[in-house]
């Protein structure tokens, strides 16, 4: 079984690579390279294709702008099944914008300075990966550096997202109240991505309007993050935002000291990451909850509401033991019921949980893989084991899917695979799960 399902993973990826040295996450869905998806990718094609590995973080580096900035979705190409596109978003409106590749003017969660990690790891530490990584570490580092420099309101190691879009976890019912506070314009436009998929697993039409005026604001400021950071009603410290850039910190760190020769940036880093921990533990850490919440920096308070975002510090090592203990009892008491598949994207025992809707409910992998990592790096080997086996069972029993039900008996069944399907991080971070301990 394990080989009918490395070699359909396999399919998948190969199925999905463009020749312009990217991979679409699906057909039709998502048609061009998305900035997150990138990483987890390239971690699939290093155990198979590690020149088509290389490539992906290679070609996502290209489109870097003057001041460090990667973009969440980057156009290659035309393409007609996706909105909102290149015409709407209009990246040239920055000056440092990369003229050679439109995109969007907002990123998406640093994954890429952990993904070199374990590139590394999985090549064996092979000469041809330490050069590859020797000669684009920088590039990681100036991203690092934008957010620290641009991002940073409150110059305390956290730095904002201006857009839900950014987060990744684009519909979770952590930004309703911030919907709440805003009175968007009707949009007229065509939705593409409901021609694809079941409306009912994607967010609304009125969640549209409010994501497309979000990017309004941000493009009548040419996309200059002061301005943002001065006029978006979304503005928002989100913790699996801030652990991925937590974690990819330390993996820079460990690789610059690995090759000798960078303490400035070395030291940079060590500084921000300092401040970066304690203040997550400070801010977004809601003690009643036993999790991190997300931080409202608009309006200055916690969204006190758990998610599977409220457990990825553990992937970054910032909790304290005892945080990381009351994590882990918070994800089993509220996601971890018997009937449930480990782990829900929003918190099961609350109103606002769906189980069909995008993230609103469903389990989606690439949360799993970095949660999985986290527990077995505090030492949480049964609940880590369970992460895994869960993710190996949906996918083996459903398919690739974007996203599953995390319903065991589900009612709305047979199937518990929602969203696009032949989904690249699916297939990717299932091919890392069956070949770890590289
Ligand atoms: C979408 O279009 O839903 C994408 O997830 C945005 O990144």
């Amino acid at each position: 079984m394990r080989e009918q399902l490395m070699e359909r993973a396999v399919q998948v990826l190969e199925r999905n690579y463009q020749e312009g040295g990217f991979t679409i996450p699906c057909e039709g869905l998502y048609p061009f390279q998305w900035k997150w998806d990138s990483g987890f990718i390239a971690l699939g094609f290093a155990y198979f294709d590690m020149e088509k590995a290389k490539k992906e973080i290679e070609t996502l580096l290209q489109s870097q702008w003057e001041n460090g900035f990667i973009p969440h979705i980057i156009f290659h190409n035309d393409s007609d099944t996706y909105f909102p596109g290149a015409d709407f978003h209009q990246s040239h409106l920055h000056p440092q914008s990369n003229k050679n590749f439109p995109s969007t003017g907002m990123t998406q969660p640093p994954v890429t300075g952990f993904v070199l990690e374990r590139l590394l790891e999985i090549s064996k530490h092979s000469e041809d990966m330490i050069g590859f990584i020797k000669k684009h570490i920088d590039k990681v580092y100036q991203n690092h550096v934008y957010f620290y420099e641009h991002r940073d309101v409150e110059n305390d190691g956290l730095v904002y997202i201006y857009h839900n879009w950014e987060s990744g976890t684009d519909n979770s019912p952590i930004w309703d109240d911030i919907w709440d506070t805003m009175n968007p314009p009707e949009y007229e436009f065509e939705r593409r991505d409901t021609s694809h998929v079941d409306p009912a697993q994607r967010p609304s039409k009125r969640e549209y309007d409010h994501y497309l005026y979000i990017i309004d604001i941000a493009k009548k400021y040419n996309y200059e993050d002061s301005k943002i950071a001065a006029h978006s009603p979304f503005l928002v410290i989100d913790p699996l935002f801030n652990s991925m850039l937590i974690r990819s910190n330390e993996a820079l760190i460990k690789l610059y000291d690995l090759f000798g020769g960078s303490q400035d940036k070395v030291d940079y880093l060590k500084s921000k990451q300092a401040m970066g921990i304690e203040s997550l533990n400070s801010k977004l850490y809601n003690k009643e909850l036993g999790a991190y919440v997300h931080f409202d920096q608009r309006n200055n308070k916690q969204i006190p509401y758990v998610c599977s975002s409220s457990f990825a510090p553990l992937y970054s090592g910032a909790p304290t033991n005892q945080q990381a203990q009351s994590l882990v009892n918070t994800m089993l008491a509220k996601f971890g019921d018997e009937g449930r598949y480990l782990c829900a994207s929003f918190d099961p025992t609350h109103d606002r949980f769906n189980p069909r809707k995008y993230w609103r409910g469903p389990v989606w992998i690439n949360l799993n893989w970095m949660l999985y990592h986290g527990l077995q790096r505090y030492g949480f080997e049964e609940v880590a084991k369970q992460v895994k086996a869960d993710s190996l069972e949906l996918i083996s029993k459903n398919g690739f899917y974007e996203y599953f039900d995390s319903r065991k008996d589900n009612p709305d069944g047979p199937l518990n695979g929602y969203g696009g399907n032949n989904f690249s991080w699916s297939a990717a971070l299932l091919i890392d799960f069956l070949n770890e301990n590289p």
